[in-house]
């Protein structure tokens, strides 16, 4: 016994020389050589680091010892001693500044950057190499890694405005992004709905521009609700912040907003904004929100603004902004006309080019170049060192690079993780659903587009975490920044022929995931993928070891689910939603059973496709069916659809003659009345490639789970004409009502149905689809089952309400009792269960 375990031991104990353990390191460093072999981290551990080094020595120290669980002695030196790790910083290495060379041998661990950042990232990539699944804690493998970043800027911003993050979430946030070698944090400290920086000259601008509520010089928005919401950092904050970020190698570059998204400063200073009367909302609905380019006083405060930030930030660049600026209110202000004439300008884009010359005199006063977000191009010249973040999207970027300036790829589309990961998860959606894969295939320097000497203008890549629809649920912040961070990462980092999504799922799934949880991060998980076919729901777990729940009642799955094993045989696949489960605290969406597509296409070469399908086997019920086509990529959606019928048993049911473009993401609504087991039932239609360019798609066809029943909805408040309110008779819960007008006690939308209906309960929902903005705060719903006497129902909560009739309903009222305090309502279909 004892000796066939001895001989297990040695066996196991020679697997590392046969087989290369799996390091997984993210982001992908350029060159890896692994040797056999490993050093056993000896106790005490002696730690070596260079002088250069010496502000980086307690995170140092705290991570080694988090990391391999033991507590190094650190000494600070130039020399390597037997058995230690050294930290050295080599102005001679001949690498980019941020490189570093590591290597792992039986005389230690050796460190080597040109730089103290350069160490600091190799110390990222040991601390990796000693957290890998495949690492025995208290060894470290014989390695020897060479690497460099592609880019020298790799950042990332976090919106502390609209949700405001005290001191240490800040200073967790930048401890994760160091981790991903990450160096630029962008901290986005003002916007309309708080200013979170003090300035001493200006003390209103957190005294009451901080706050929001009842009473505050700032509505409630963005789920603040009837209490008082807000922070700020103070200047000893925000230097403290800054000598943390610098010592795991981060500099921080503010933000602050001007001339638009001001109305935090506008509401404590209300001489700084135009004095008009009229109220002119701005993208977000918020009026009175831009800086008053004719006030020549204002160029006194935002002289003060600049250089008591400069005072705080070393690094080189400040973040002045430039965005979504509602030059609406210039137009309408004596003062700003007043100095277009005597400029001679001709349009408000020359206003806002006079504002940022202006400003970035002030900046150069302070040692300061400026950085700004893509609009700043607008309007005329402006300093040529201005830093571009190309947020609006890539070809903003490439504009940008072709002007000669330094820019920044942050496109919306990719880069901002405030859009949601699917289609039914929170978050933004005007760019873009992107999950971790797609992020992940961003390229930052579209090759096609710009010459060698113009690509040089890409100084980098970064994210960017906008905060409205961060107020709930708890850790929703974790949730939307990783793994996509990690995606980001590896876009920053690692050479454009090495990324590869696959190597990179592997690497990330397989150790990376548990760094994330070990260091606190709450990020969301991969689902799994539920197919139903034949009868049986067959689950795809989105990794080796998931762990995957379900549950078969149409409720979302928790820790005591039952796990799934095997597939399950089941004609009630519409009721199972599953979820892959990490610990206690981080978990997948809920995913719904998916149904096989019904039809499929790939071309690319210019032709007619004409396709028909026998789809009986996808048909088995009554209901309204919707038949949707997804392109399977961005760049495939060229074509357009034609003709598309229904048939059953050969009779035509409904037929859509007119063209649509795979780019509109079709959604046809047929109704199937007649359903008999033994039908046939025939999809037809054309597909026409017109160019010789990629089309290809999946053609699902789904029961709607709600009733449609014919409605009519009326309110008491008007219509904003672009989101009618006969768009709340479509069913369709992508187009909604935006009234425009703040809703106010009172007020009210009636939905009354042709005949009445028969439900178990029906669902209302206010606010923008997928988003609490423009809920009802203050209200209840009440229903009829005769049009005229109604019964009160339950009081709206965070946006929604739910019925439960006992008899069939005639109509459904929502009655507001209370502003909503913003500039806006929205309302929803009805979502009506049978
Ligand atoms: C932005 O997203 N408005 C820069
Ligand atoms: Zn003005």
């Amino acid at each position: 016994m004892r000796k066939s375990i001895l001989l297990i031991a040695i066996f196991l104990s020679s697997l590392p020389f046969l087989q290369a353990q799996k390091l997984d390191i993210i982001p992908k460093p350029v060159s890896i050589q692994q040797n056999a072999g490993q050093f056993v981290l000896p106790s005490p551990l002696k730690v070596v680091a260079d002088k250069k080094l010496k502000n980086s020595i307690d995170y140092i120290s705290a991570n080694i010892s988090k990391n391999t669980g033991i507590n190094p002695v650190v000494s600070v030196g130039k020399k390597h001693g037997k058995n230690t790790i050294s930290f050295l910083v080599d102005t001679k290495l001949d690498l980019p500044n941020d490189g570093y060379q590591l290597e792992i041998n039986e005389k230690g661990i050796f460190v080597k950057g040109k730089t103290a950042n350069g160490v600091l990232n190799g110390f990222q990539t040991l601390l990796q190499i000693c957290s890998a699944k495949e690492v025995k804690k208290g060894t470290v493998p014989f390695v020897k890694i060479e690497d460099y970043p592609r880019f020298e800027w790799r950042g990332m911003m976090l919106d502390c405005s609209r949700q405001f993050f005290d001191k240490q979430t800040v200073k967790n946030y930048i401890d994760w992004l160091a981790a991903h070698k990450m160096n630029i944090f962008h901290w986005h400290l003002t916007d309309d709905n708080g200013w979170r920086a003090e300035i001493k000259s200006m003390p209103d601008l957190t005294l009451k521009g901080a706050w929001r509520g009842p009473g505050e010089v700032l509505l409630p928005s963005y789920g603040s609700g009837d209490k008082r919401y807000g922070g700020f950092y103070t200047q000893d904050d925000m230097k403290e912040v800054v000598a943390y970020a610098s010592a795991r190698g981060i500099s921080i570059m503010p933000e602050i907003e001007i001339p638009g998204h001001s109305r935090a400063v506008t509401a404590s200073y209300p001489e700084v904004g135009c004095a008009i009367t009229q109220e002119l909302k701005s993208v977000q609905g918020e009026v009175k929100n831009v800086w008053c380019v004719g006030r020549e006083e204002n160029y006194d405060l935002l002289d003060s603004i600049i250089r008591e930030i400069s005072g705080l930030f070393p690094f080189e660049y400040i973040h002045v902004a430039g965005d979504e600026v509602n030059r609406a209110n210039w137009e309408h202000c004596p003062k700003c006309q007043a100095l277009m004439a005597k400029e001679g300008f001709t349009d408000s884009f020359q206003l806002q080019n006079y504002f940022f010359r202006r400003v970035q005199k002030i900046a150069d006063k302070y040692h300061k170049k400026t950085d700004g977000w893509n609009e700043i191009l607008k309007g005329g010249e402006i300093d040529p060192n201005t830093l571009i973040s190309a947020w609006q999207g890539i070809s903003y970027g490439i504009e940008s690079a072709k002007k000669g300036y330094q820019t920044i790829m942050m496109p919306g589309q990719y880069t901002y993780f405030d859009m949601a990961q699917s289609e039914t998860e929170r978050g933004h959606r005007w760019a873009a659903i992107t999950d971790t894969k797609r992020a992940y295939s961003f390229e930052p320097i579209p090759n096609d587009d710009l010459t060698p000497e113009e690509q040089k203008n890409i100084k980098g890549v970064q994210g960017a975490l906008w905060s409205e629809y961060l107020d709930r649920p708890a850790r929703i912040m974790e949730y939307q920044s990783y793994p996509r961070i990690s995606a980001l990462s590896e876009i920053g980092w690692t050479k454009k022929e090495d990324k590869n999504w696959d190597d990179f799922y592997g690497r990330l799934t397989h150790s990376h995931l548990k760094r994330l949880a070990d260091m606190g991060i709450a990020f969301r998980d991969f689902p799994p993928s539920a197919i139903y076919q034949n009868g049986i729901i067959t689950v795809t777990p989105p990794y080796e070891n998931a762990v995957v729940r379900y549950d078969a009642q149409g409720n979302e799955p928790t820790r005591n689910s039952p796990l799934y094993s095997k597939p399950i045989q089941t004609k009630d696949y519409e009721n199972y939603l599953f979820r892959t489960f990490f610990n206690e605290d981080i978990a997948s969406p809920a995913v719904k059973v998916e149904k096989l597509p019904v039809a499929e296409w790939s071309t690319s070469t210019a032709e007619i496709l004409t396709i028909s399908k026998n789809i009986s086997e996808h048909v088995d019920k009554n209901g309204i069916w919707y038949l949707t086509f997804t392109p399977t990529a961005d760049g495939a959606s060229n074509g357009a659809i034609r003709t598309v019928s229904l048939f059953e048993n050969d009779k035509l049911i409904q037929t859509f003659p007119e063209e649509k473009t795979l780019k509109s993401k079709p959604r046809l609504r047929f109704v199937i009345q007649n359903y008999n087991e033994k039908n046939t039932y025939r999809l037809n239609f054309t597909v026409e490639n017109k160019e010789a360019k990629e089309s290809s798609a999946k053609v699902n066809f789904n029961c709607s789970p709600y009733l449609e029943p014919q409605v009519k909805v009326t309110s008491s408040m008007v219509e904003n004409p672009k989101f009618p309110i006969a768009n709340l008779e479509d069913y369709n819960i992508e187009t909604y009502l935006r009234t425009d007008v703040a809703c106010a006690n009172g007020d009210w939308i009636l939905y009354t149905f042709t005949n009445p209906v028969v439900a178990s309960k029906i669902d209302v929902l206010t606010g923008i689809p997928h988003h609490p903005r423009f809920i009802v705060n203050n209200g209840y719903v009440e229903y009829s089952y005769d049009g005229i006497d109604f019964i009160k129902g339950d009081a709206f909560d965070y946006g929604n309400a739910s019925i439960f009739p006992k008899q069939p309903v005639k109509a459904v009222r929502i009655q507001i009792t209370g502003t909503n305090n913003e500039p806006l309502m929205a309302g929803q279909d009805l979502k009506i269960n049978p």
